[in-house]
Formats: structure tokens, sequence, C-alpha cells
């Protein structure tokens, strides 16, 4: 029983399109893949697909240069062919680069869905599959009753619901995190973020987006602002010290995985 390898590299941020939709989530897609972004986030429950294929398409871009991550909704579970072939359909790629479960059921159900994932794979109709918002037992569990791991689990994972524990867990697996929401899970008024900001002369964001760097785990944030989706990339500032990461580390209140979008 062993993680798979995932056939390409998830990049430190990509673009979430949660709550993007017609005109300007097709031109969103197709500006961050202009300024740089490879990777785009999206769901079934997003009811974007169309657009977000759109704006790949009007970008121009080889589509073996990027990484279309899609979500299957949980409470969908029977009906996974009929969805994936929705969500191949919509987006207008022959094969979706990294297929996840939304959120987990309970362990007998998670299971039936990804007897399906697993049969998608086989047939190259996703290139990797993974799940979201699972607890690490929950991951275990998968594994242990199908002989699979997921390549990736997307959760929330911040400074304000951090446990030491997760990201350990799952690299034990061979499993990918990937982080969704870094700011609005986070409360970006916080006075110890704040303080860190001022002391390096950036915003609470970029403070944030440099604690997922330096923990190393991957992140997806959404923005249909030119300039916000190039802060977003700029990996120029001052890297965070040990004693700012432990600041951080600290805020951990909530040690459970946020909510599914
Ligand atoms: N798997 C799951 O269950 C799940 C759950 C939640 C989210 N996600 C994924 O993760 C993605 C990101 O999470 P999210 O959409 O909840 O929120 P987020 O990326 O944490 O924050 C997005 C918000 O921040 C603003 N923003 C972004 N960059 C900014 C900047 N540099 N300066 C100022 N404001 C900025 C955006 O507004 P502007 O557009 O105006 O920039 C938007 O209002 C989602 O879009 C989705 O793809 C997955």
């Amino acid at each position: 029983m062993s993680g798979h390898d995932l056939p390409f590299e998830l990049p430190a941020v990509g673009l979430g399109t949660w709550q993007m939709w017609g005109e300007d989530a097709e031109r969103g897609v197709r500006d961050a893949i202009e300024l740089g972004y490879r990777l785009i986030d999206t769901a079934a429950a997003y009811r974007n697909e169309k657009a977000v294929g759109a704006g790949i398409r009007s970008s121009g871009i080889d589509p073996g240069e990027l990484v279309v991550v899609t979500k299957f909704p949980e409470e969908e579970a029977g009906r996974e062919r009929e969805v994936l072939h929705t969500s191949l359909d919509l987006l207008g790629v022959e094969r979706i680069d990294l297929w996840l479960i939304h959120a987990p059921l309970d362990a007998a159900g998670s299971l039936r869905i990804w007897e399906r994932f697993l049969e998608a794979r086989e047939e190259g109709l996703v290139r990797a599959i993974g799940v979201s918002n699972f607890l690490p037992h929950q991951v275990d569990a998968l594994t242990e009753a199908s002989g699979v791991a997921p390549a990736v689990n997307q959760i929330a994972f911040g400074p304000h619901y951090y446990d030491a524990d997760v990201a350990p867990h799952h690299a034990a697996r061979g499993i990918a995190l990937q982080a969704h929401s870094p700011f609005s899970e986070n409360d970006l008024a916080h006075p110890v973020l704040r303080a860190i900001a001022e002391r390096h002369g950036c915003t609470a964001r970029q403070v944030l987006l440099r604690w997922h760097r330096a923990h190393r785990v991957p992140t997806v944030v959404k923005s249909t602002s030119r300039t916000h989706l190039t802060e977003n990339l700029d990996t120029t500032g001052h890297s965070l010290d040990p004693v700012d990461m432990a600041a951080l580390d600290r805020l951990g209140i909530n040690p459970t995985p946020g909510q599914r979008a």
C-alpha cells in the first residue's frame, strides 16, 4: 500500500475559482494563465466549469502545460461517471489532471466513490485522483480499504487552524497536501499577523502566502484582479524567520480542516 506519485508538480500558488462565474471567470482564468498561473482549481459544485474552460482556451495555452483540478460533489455518489463526463465536456478537455472527492462521506460511502475514481484513472479519463477536506484518519481509512492512497488532499491549512501533525501525517504516506482558502479562512486582522506584516513591510496576505511556502504546502488562491493575481505569485519578498513562523503556528485554535466550498 503506498501513495502513488503525482504525474506533475503542484505549483506553489494555483488559481482558485470559487465564486467566479461567467465572463469574470473566463477573464480571470485567462489573465491568471497569462500572468504565469499553471494550476486552475474548480469543482462541479462551483457551476463555472464552462467559463473556466473558455478561459483556458482563450488563453491559447497548450493544455499539456496546465494542471486542471476539478472536484466530484460527494452528494452525487452513484453518478460519478455522468458527473465526470459533464466536467470533461464543460471544461472542454480530454482528461482531468486531478480529480478530487470534494468532501468525505462515511467510510463506506467514500470508498464507493473512490472505487469509481480508480476506474476513471485506469481508463485514462483523469491523470491523478485525490480527496479534499479529509481528516487524517479518513485518509487512512480510505487507503486501507482500497489499497490506494489519494495523490492529494486539498484542505484548509493555515495558521489559524494549524495542526503540526497534519503535514507529516500526509508526507509519511506520500500524499501531497494542497491548501485552499489561504485568505478567506484566516483572520487577516489578527494582531500577530499584522505585526509581522508591518515588520516585513508587506501585507497580511503576503505573510500568509510566505507561511504556506515555508511549510512547503502549495495553495490555491482566488482572485479576479490582475493586481492581486500578480501580487499572489510574487516570491521576491523576505522569507519569514523561525520566530515569525513559531508565532504564526501558535495561532492554531481549531485544528479541524475548514469548511467545504
Ligand atoms: N476543497 C474545498 O472544499 C475548497 C474550499 C474553499 C476553497 N477552495 C478553493 O480554494 C480557492 C481559494 O479560496 P477562497 O476562494 O475561499 O478564498 P481566498 O483565495 O482565500 O481569498 C479570496 C478573496 O481574497 C481576495 N484577494 C485575493 N488576493 C488578494 C490580494 N492580493 N489582495 C487583496 N485581496 C485579495 C479576493 O478578491 P479579488 O478577486 O478582488 O482579488 C477574494 O475576495 C477557492 O477559490 C477554491 O478554488 C476549495
